[in-house]
This record gives structure tokens, sequence and C-alpha cells, in this order.
């Protein structure tokens, strides 16, 4: 297993001053400062940031970064990546220091979204206050999961699974479109595909764990306080048990808020399997007075 964990997400985004109540008041993380000043940064850990939003004209992501453990693991999946012909970028000390990390490198992935791998993240010790949540689930497993549109899905299992020691845990096939949710750590998924998918948006949705149960139900009262769309309400996931629900954030992309993630120490655990539908319970819309109104 390369143990590589999900260490941010960097969006361009044209709705800073929307992600500035969304994130802190509605999701309640952390604001933080950084090193662009015209970019937002929200933490919800020790790490410096994991949300990184920088000023653009459209909702874009800009890059998914993984972290590795150490210099060496990752100069191994440099090393890994290109000799299996993949175009990798060393980032300089320059980048690395505007990243808040020690090192990476980047590359764009078959299906086309910009990655980077780091180590290293330069901490500032200031304490973590999350005063809406009781706290976040991260650590080795990292700040959550991420879900991407791909045009061929195979591809995109092949390449994390044979470069980056992710393990596919499920599939899901609907005809029309088809899921993969991978992870190369004990989060169930730390990274889902879906081929199909309507719309063109290549982020779909990136997914908090938080520490208890009703910090799932006081964000989701929030979001409905706030007007913020709940698209799919409270449900329980078939493949990772997530009890969850599902906003829409001022850039279109969702944002899931759970609790109780299953946890996958030894990948013989939970051999491989095809789910046949996404909710065991719930995740349906919730339509508020307004809408009903
Ligand atoms: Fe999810």
């Amino acid at each position: 297993m390369s143990n590589l964990s999900l260490g941010y997400i960097r969006v361009r985004t044209p709705n800073l001053d929307a992600w500035d109540t969304f994130g802190a008041e509605v999701l309640g993380f952390m604001p933080t400062g950084g090193p662009d000043e015209a970019s937002r940064y929200f933490r919800w850990d020790d790490h410096p940031y994991r949300l990184h939003l920088e000023p653009g004209d459209e909702p874009e992501l800009a890059a998914i970064g993984w972290e590795a453990a150490d210099d060496l693991a990752l100069d191994a999946l440099v090393d890994t990546l290109e000799a299996s012909g993949i175009n990798v970028t060393r980032g300089t000390d320059e980048e690395a220091a505007a990243r808040l990390v020690t090192g990476f490198a980047s590359f764009t992935d078959p299906a086309g979204a910009p990655v980077e791998i780091f180590c290293g993240p330069v901490f500032d010790h200031e304490r973590v206050i999350t005063p809406l949540v009781s706290g976040f689930v991260t650590g080795e497993m990292g700040f959550g999961h991420v879900v991407t549109s791909v045009e061929n899905l195979q591809d995109a299992v092949d390449f994390y699974r044979g470069h980056l020691g992710f393990h596919l845990r499920n599939t899901w096939d609907i005809g029309i479109m088809e899921m993969a949710f991978l992870s190369p750590n004990p989060r169930h998924h730390s990274l889902a595909f879906g081929a199909g998918m309507p719309g063109s948006d290549r982020l779909r949705h990136f997914m908090v764990e938080a520490a208890t149960i009703d910090d799932v139900g006081y964000a989701q009262d929030r979001c409905i306080d706030a007007g913020v769309p709940v698209i799919m309400g409270l449900g329980r996931h078939t493949n990772d048990h997530m009890l969850s629900f599902y906003c829409k954030s001022p850039d279109g992309f969702l944002v899931e808020f759970g609790w109780g993630g299953l946890q996958v120490d030894d990948p013989a655990d939970l051999p491989m399997h095809q789910i046949t539908k996404p909710s065991i319970w719930g995740h349906r819309p919730i339509l508020t007075n307004r809408d009903a109104g």
C-alpha cells in the first residue's frame, strides 16, 4: 500500500465571497490565512489547509493533492510514474512554499484531472477551532474523499491501482452510468470516478467526515436555515456505510457531510464487490418550506 491520503483540494472560483459564508458558517471549517492573499484557505485539522479556493473566472478543479508519507515515498512514486511514461513535473521550492508543503510533483491523470503528490505539510501549530463542529475524522485517512467525472472508467481505475497503490473497493453499474470507488488507505474510498454522469463538471463532490452523528444533523440544519440547497438529505450509503447528506457549494459541485464511514484496515477484509444501489435508506432531496411555498 502506498499510504497516500487525500491532502487538499484546490479550486478556482468566481465565488470567493460566497465561500466565506458557506465554508465557515455552514460547513463549519476554520478560515485561515495562506501564502496568496487573494485566496481563501480553510482548515479543519492540523494541516495548514485542506481546501484552497483561488480566484478564477469559472469554477474549476485546480488540483487534487495526495499526501505521501515523506520525500522518499514521493520520490518512489515519481519514479514509478515516470517509468510508465507519465509526464511528471517536479515542483520548485517556490511552488512548494506557495502550497505550504516541503516537496511536491504534479501530473495529469488519464482522465485529465490535475493531480499533485506532496510531502511535508508545513504546520503553523495554531489551535484548530471549529466551533460549529465537534471535530473531523482525518489523520492517516486524509481529509475525506473526492469524486470526479471521467470518460473512461477503466483507464482511470487501472492508473490509480497500477501506479499509486489504490485498492478498488467496489463498483456500481446502472447501464447509463458507472462508478468505481478506490482508496490507498483505510478510508473506504478516498477517490471515486463516475462515467456517464450528467453534466460536464469534472469535480462532482468532496466529502468530509465529522466526529459525531449530531455534527451531521446540525450541519444539515445550518444548510436549510441558510437556504443552501440540500440536494440529498440524510441517508446511509451502501458501500462505505457513511451516514451523510449532500449540499450544493457556491460553485455548483456538492459537498457530502458525513459520519461513521467504514474503515478497511486490511484490503482482504473487504473483497471487491459491486453495489446495485447507492444508499440503504435516505439521500433523497429535501424540500424546504420555501420550495413548497
Ligand atoms: Fe461521497
